[in-house]
């Protein structure tokens, strides 16, 4: 089973043995992977029965009928979630993580990796008692993602941690990204709006430095 380097990333965060409920899982390709070579008991979870008959297509290809549970349901519904299990949520918006982490028991164990919006989630997401434990940045096929593991717990951070990541802000890569990303629109902004270039030139400043 070979992966994309995003669904590989996400799986290095989880944890050997544990059991894993996988929201949104479409293709089902992590929990084949992670029954695979993590020994990890997996429950993949879609709101979307094309999504999940696909899953289950993959699954049986794979043999692994007997070892991966399927459920359509939204995000954890219906789900009996146990302290100890790894909850992962990757390729979908903040705000639908958001509504299924807030309407549902979770676990001590959160891997994330939302689409948009990310200091948001950090935010959001130690407000519920989380703290970070790891944050990944990389390139998929020339696209950023950013995955992030969230442990039950409380650490003190500052606004830039919630902006850039308590990791990642001392991430080369992913500074550079952002100084690329930043310079992008800085150089689009029409002339005249002097304050919205310099808030921009600040920014490349601080990321700089
Ligand atoms: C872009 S795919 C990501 C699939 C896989 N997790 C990955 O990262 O490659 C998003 C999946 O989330 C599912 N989804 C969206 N909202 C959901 C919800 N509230 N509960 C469960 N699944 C949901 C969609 O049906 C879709 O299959």
């Amino acid at each position: 089973m070979n992966l994309s380097k995003r669904l590989e990333a996400v799986a290095t965060l989880v944890d050997l043995n544990k059991r894993v409920i996988d929201v949104g899982c479409d293709h089902a390709y992590l929990d084949i992977y992670l029954t695979l070579n993590n020994n990890n008991k997996c429950i993949a979870t879609d709101i979307n029965n094309n999504a999940l008959e696909n899953a289950k297509k993959n699954i049986k290809k794979y043999k692994l009928t007997n070892k991966i549970k399927v459920k359509l349901t939204d995000g954890l519904k219906g789900i009996d979630v146990n302290l100890d299990d790894n909850i992962v949520i990757a390729g979908m918006g903040t705000h639908t993580i958001l509504d299924i982490l807030k309407t549902n028991k979770l676990s001590n164990t959160l891997i994330i990796s939302s689409n948009n919006d990310i200091e948001l989630l950090r935010k959001e997401v130690i407000s519920m008692g989380y703290f970070i434990d790891s944050e990944i940045f990389l390139f998929d096929k020339d696209k950023p993602y950013i995955i992030i593991k969230f442990l039950k717990g409380y650490k003190k951070y500052k606004k830039i941690d919630y902006k850039l990541g308590p990791i990642l802000k001392c991430n080369l890569e992913y500074r550079n990204y952002l100084i690329n990303k930043y310079n992008t629109i800085l150089n689009n902004i029409s002339k005249g709006k002097y304050l919205l270039k310099l808030k921009y030139k600040y920014i490349i400043f601080k990321l700089k430095h």
